[in-house]
């Protein structure tokens, strides 16, 4: 493997963009409006209890707003969600413009049309560098529509054909 050991941060997101990955929104009512954003950090951690991760930019200016809700809601995307998840990650008065959602009772938000959506509470927040790993506890989680998943990918949206489920 030829080495480089030049390791600034541009060099690095190209580098971590060659691992694929889906992408999460995560959202929930605060005072009253709809707050999230689109994270492909996403993360299944624990199974009991039941845990899964997103790391979040310390420079996020949602987050502080998030965590404060009871509950969130974190939604797996569906390919056909490419346009949702830009919209997630740009400008926040837009984000939730003509996004199909659901909320529950505690104010978790998520997209109705999902491939998963879990209902959490923050568990716990781990300081990693310019990065917070926020470890989310799981309530509730609603599954079975087995479409193919929004895969991030070098920056941009690949694709992945959906596998049909399998019985563990
Ligand atoms: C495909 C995609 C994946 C993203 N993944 C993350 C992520 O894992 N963590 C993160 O903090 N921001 C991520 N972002 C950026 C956020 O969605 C959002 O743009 C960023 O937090 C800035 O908005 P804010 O200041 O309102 O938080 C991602 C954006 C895109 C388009």
């Amino acid at each position: 493997m030829k080495t480089n050991q030049d390791l600034d941060p541009v060099r690095l997101r190209q580098a971590f963009g060659d691992f694929p990955s889906g992408v999460v929104a995560v959202a929930a009512i605060v005072d009253g409006n709809p707050v999230g954003l689109a994270a492909s950090s996403f993360t299944s951690v624990s199974l009991e209890p039941p845990l899964v991760s997103v790391s979040i930019a310390n420079t996020s200016k949602t987050w502080p707003d998030l965590r404060r809700a009871d509950h969130l809601g974190v939604t797996v995307l569906a390919e056909h969600h490419g346009p949702v998840c830009r919209q997630l990650a740009g400008p926040v008065g837009r984000r939730f413009d003509d996004v199909p959602l659901l909320v529950t009772a505690e104010g978790a938000v998520t997209v109705s049309d999902g491939l998963a959506r879990f209902d959490c509470t923050v568990y716990r927040e781990v300081e990693a560098g310019d990065h917070t790993i926020v470890l989310l506890r799981l309530h509730a989680v609603d599954h079975g529509t087995f479409g193919a998943p929004l895969v991030f990918h070098r920056s941009g949206f690949g694709h992945l054909s959906p596998v049909p489920q399998k019985g563990l």
